[in-house]
Formats: structure tokens, sequence, C-alpha cells
């Protein structure tokens, strides 16, 4: 297959991650005799410093003509601590969403079994854990009517919803559940908000035509808890932007480690691939960041072309890593390698499906892989 890839590594440690992410799809190229092609495109702080915005035409126009676009993450600490700020990383991505027309966040949460001890759970809530978050990415309060009075001491945000921005979503997220535990539990605050009745009304109406899928509703700030106390009950999670970009973060603490978690982003353009996390800047230039967060949304870009076995031997080197007891640092008890060799080693694995990594033997020094 020829497939066309835009690659907007963006700020901080992304440019590092991003690499590696790279590594591992060159090795599919090679061992499946796929071809890729990169388009590098700047996005963020780094293309404000370079041209004045965070989203230059070009990079949005290299998106539009990619099969899929990969991403780093964006945001600079300089533009954090300076709300007063007209352009931020930030518009960069979300200007990217809403030109693609990426109404569907996907987010999955799964556990691996050796990095249990990671989480600041106990391991026996984390038993059965495996969940995928929809959460809409391109309405809500995020994009709703905001503003400032003259006097600059009163300022607001909208949550608006549309029932069709509603609807496509909640149609995607019920066939996830279909091929899945057949459960799907919508998340709002419906006791309080009336964007959130219609997102009720909307799913009980659009539940009839899922029988075989038990449907579920739980207020937000119940779901945060549950997401702590009984984490297994969760399958498929449908929920707004806000919510969404919140309970996430929360369910990457089940996880272990922020640096796992990969995402997909679909809608009505180009798909865009990237790591729930964020640019880490203290990380920048260290060669320690984690960079299977990327190289497993590369499997889910993969899997968005059609290369479904392809995504799989990614995902299953990423495992096979895991298992042997190496890791970065955010994986503290593993025994710690950096950032570069994690991806070297994960090329290894997925030219070779009988290579082993052997921990002692990388320890001592005599050889990394058997
Ligand atoms: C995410 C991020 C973004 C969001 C930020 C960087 C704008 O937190 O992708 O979850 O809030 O959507
Ligand atoms: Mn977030």
């Amino acid at each position: 297959m020829k497939a066309k890839i835009a690659v907007l590594p963006g700020d901080g440690i992304w440019p590092e991650v991003i690499t590696q992410a790279l590594k591992v799809l060159d090795a599919i190229a090679e061992r499946f005799g796929h071809n890729f092609t990169y388009c590098f495109g700047d996005v963020g702080g780094v293309a404000i410093d370079k041209t004045g915005s965070p989203l230059p035409q070009e990079t949005l126009d290299s998106c539009l003509n990619s099969d899929a676009v990969l991403f780093g993450a964006i945001g600079d600490p300089k533009y954090d601590n300076d709300p007063t700020a007209k352009v931020r990383p930030e518009q960069g991505l979300l200007g990217m969403r809403k030109a693609l027309g990426l109404f569907c966040n996907i987010r999955p949460v799964t556990i691996f079994p050796n990095l249990k001890h990671l989480s600041p759970i106990k391991e026996s809530y984390l038993e059965g854990v495996d969940m995928v978050i929809y959460r809409e990415l391109i309405g809500g309060i995020y994009f709703g009517d905001k503003g400032r009075t003259e006097d600059r001491r009163e300022a607001w945000d909208t949550e608006y919803y549309k029932t069709e921005e509603i609807e496509r979503i909640a149609h995607l997220a019920y066939q996830q559940a279909m091929k899945r535990r057949k459960k799907l539990t919508l998340v709002d605050k419906a006791n309080v908000l009336e964007s959130s009745r219609l997102w009720r009304e909307t799913i009980q109406n659009l539940a009839k035509q899922y029988p075989d899928v038990a449907t579920d509703y739980m207020f937000v700030d119940n779901a945060a808890m549950q997401m702590i106390l009984y984490p297994s009950q969760f399958d498929v999670i449908l929920t707004s932007n806000m919510f969404g970009d919140i309970i996430s973060d929360e369910s990457s603490v089940l996880a272990g480690s922020l640096g796992l978690l990969p995402s997909a982003s679909i809608g009505e353009k180009t798909s865009v691939f990237e790591p729930i996390h964020g640019s880490y800047p203290q990380g920048a230039g260290k060669d320690i960041a984690n960079p299977i967060a990327t190289v497993l949304s590369a499997a889910m870009l993969l899997d968005h072309l059609g290369l479904h076995q392809e995504g799989k031997i990614v995902t299953e080197a990423v495992s096979r890593l895991l298992e042997s007891g190496l890791g970065t640092r955010d994986l503290k008890g593993s025994h710690e390698i950096t950032c570069s060799k994690a991806g070297d080693f994960l090329e290894a694995l997925v030219h070779d499906d009988d290579l082993k990594v052997d921990k002692q033997k990388f320890s001592s020094g005599t050889s990394t892989i058997i």
C-alpha cells in the first residue's frame, strides 16, 4: 500500500517520540512492502515562533492532502503562564480539529498486566479494565460563544450542542460497543445542564436502534468517582468535549502512566492520531520521554488505513517490550532505557515476531535482543 502521512511533531519532547513512531512505521513498511511517505509540518509553539501562526496554511493543506496525520503534542510554558497571550499553541490543535471536522476522539484505556503496580489504584480494582472513551471533539464549550465584557471583569464560555452533533458521534460509539462488550455509558450532567439533557434525550432515542447494547447514563461527578472505585464496569464511554477531556486524563491514571495512551480523532476529512498527553517541556531534548503512546497511536493509524495485521504487530511489539521489564523513566521499577532505545527495540520487535528482549543481557551489556 502507498500512503501519505502528514507528520506534525509539535512542541516539547514530541519531535523525539515521533521519531520512534516513524522507526516503527518504517519497519512495518519494509516488512510488508508498503510505501509510506511523510510530509512534515509545524504546529503549535514552534509554528508560532517560525510563522506567527499556530497552524500555518501550509500545514493544514498537507493534512488535507494526506491519508492520515500523525501528531505529537503542542504546548509551551511561556504561553501557559501568560493568559493575555493573543496567539496560543493550543489554537493550532483546536483549529486543526475544527478544520478537519474531527468530531470523534477515541481514547482506549488498556492496562498492561506487568505495569499494574504503577497505578496508584489497588491492583484488584484494575482487574478486567478495558474501556474506550468516545469524546466529542469539535463542539461544546471549547467552541461555543465566548467572550469578555468591555471592562474585562466578566467572562463566559458557552456549552452548545446540536442534535446532529450528538448523533454522529453516538453512532460511531454504538458501532464500537457492538464489537466489544455491548455496553455504552453516556456521561453527562443532565441534572443541571440543558445541553446535557439534549445529549440524554438524543441517546435515549438512538439507543432503540441498538437493542443489543446496554445503555447506561451517569452524571459526570459520579463517573469521575466510578472511574476510580469500579473502573471495570465501563466498556464504551460516550461524552462531550469538556467532560471527555477531564475523564480521559483521569482514566490514564489506571494505566499507570500518561505516556502509554494513544488516541484517534476521526471525522469528515483526514483522521489524526496522537498521544493523549501533553508536550512535557521539562523532558525536551533529554531522551527520557515514553514513546509508547505515540507508537500505539501509529498502530491505530495503521488500523485506520485498513492495515489491521500491521497494527496488531505494533501493539504486540509494545506488549513484548513492556513484558521484558525494560521501560522509560516514567515506568518506575522498569529497567530504565532511553526514548530512542525504546524505539530501537520496538523497531526490531516489529521486524521479527520471534525476537525477545532480554533484560539480563541488556543490563550486563552483552546483547540486547535474543
Ligand atoms: C487534549 C488536550 C487538549 C484539549 C489541549 C491541549 C487543548 O488536553 O487533547 O486532551 O483540551 O483537548
Ligand atoms: Mn486533555
